[in-house]
């Protein structure tokens, strides 16, 4: 049945590449509202499919000679549908490991700065829409909140000539493992956490006011208790702030996600009210970079950015007063990510896992809409 199928890097590269794929959802619709591979289109065909129905895809056709590829959750039942298909004639392949796998696919987008000297990458994690870092300056490259596998990082370095001497998280991440630790010991590069008595390895601290250096460039760093205590933003060279999940391009972070033990929800939600208000004052033209994104990422090399004026005028929620903040927070929070408190634990502990896909599977839920 091997022939019959597609790895996520395969996939990931054809799509990196711009190839015509149809790609085939057939999961439930509920799961698809989850998250999805951007371009699919789907069928709601999952239950019909696992009865064994050989009519579940009578109607579907393909006009291109474009490769169709099937995704369902685990890659198991898109190989009935791949059977149906060929049974039709049409050459359909199955996403291996379907989306729980694809979780980990990514894609690359360039920042444009307008800096001297000074490159931004941003690595994205399509499914999940985790969105990391690499800053290059004068041949040395830090990276901000690794969460796609060290090579990634590492090949990106080599590529452009670049030594990663610095590994910076923005707070102990609770929505997917943190590949910091593996990264900063894979290179030598200093790993910088935000000061905190969390986790239990070492690590170099970073203060509110503390300064970095990469290359010709440097960073800044502002301390912004709230979505979780020891939360921190990186300002590079006063004109981009990479926010973590304090503030997102259309939301901002939730309070509640962090080791049981931590503070209240409330008074956690004040300070990032106190925290967010702090940001604001930066100049309208800082460009903000968060740390996730709520839909899947296209593979369209776009970067995910707007300036720090953009991102206020959207967020309505930060023009309320503190009381009306916290309020409204506390009553929107979703739902919280699938096994969060073992990720939080294991990212306290700075243990990796063999396949983080099945940890990390689903959409990613650090916002507050
Ligand atoms: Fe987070």
């Amino acid at each position: 049945m091997q022939e019959w199928e597609i790895t996520v890097e395969e996939l990931r590269r054809s799509l990196e590449r711009g190839e015509e794929i149809v790609l085939l959802d057939v999961r439930s619709a509920e799961d698809r509202r989850e998250w999805f591979i951007p371009g699919s289109v789907h069928r709601d065909i999952y239950a019909l499919l696992k009865s064994g129905d050989a009519s579940a895809l009578q109607d579907f056709s393909v006009t291109a000679e474009s490769p169709v590829v099937v995704v369902c959750n685990r890659g198991r039942t898109s190989m009935v549908a791949v059977e149906l298909l060929r049974k039709q004639g049409i050459p359909a392949v199955s996403l291996r490991g379907g989306m729980q796998a694809w979780s980990l696919a990514w894609n690359l987008a360039a920042v444009p700065l307008g800096s001297d000297g000074v490159q931004v990458h941003q690595v994205r994690r399509t499914g999940k829409g985790c969105l990391s870092y690499l800053v290059a300056s004068a041949g040395e490259a830090a990276v901000i909140d690794a969460s796609v596998e060290v090579d990634v990082y590492l090949e990106l370095a080599e590529r452009g000539g670049w030594r990663i001497t610095r590994v910076l998280e923005t707070h102990v991440h609770a929505d997917h493992l943190s590949r910091g630790r593996a990264l900063a010991e894979a290179t030598g590069a200093t790993l910088h956490l935000p000061e905190q008595k969390r986790v239990k390895f070492g690590f170099s601290p970073l203060g509110n006011g503390d300064l970095i250096g990469v290359g010709k460039a440097t960073i800044e760093v502002l301390a912004v208790p709230g979505h979780t205590i020891e939360s921190a933003c990186y300002l590079l060279d006063g004109k981009a702030l990479f926010t973590g999940d304090t503030l997102f391009l259309e939301s901002v972070g939730r309070p509640d996600l962090a080791s049981e033990a931590d503070r209240e929800t409330r008074e956690r939600a004040a300070l990032l009210y106190r925290s967010l208000r702090r940001i604001a004052e930066l100049p309208g033209e800082t460009v903000v970079l968060p740390g996730h994104t709520a839909s899947p990422v296209p593979f369209d090399g776009n970067p995910l950015m707007a300036s720090l004026r953009e991102v206020l005028d959207r967020v309505q929620l930060l023009a309320l007063s503190e009381d009306q903040f916290v309020q409204e927070i506390l009553s929107r929070i979703p739902p919280p990510p699938s096994n969060y408190l073992e990720i939080v634990r294991l990212n306290e502990e700075g243990a990796s896992v063999d396949d983080p896909s099945v940890l990390e599977a689903g959409a990613n839920r650090c916002a507050v809409a």
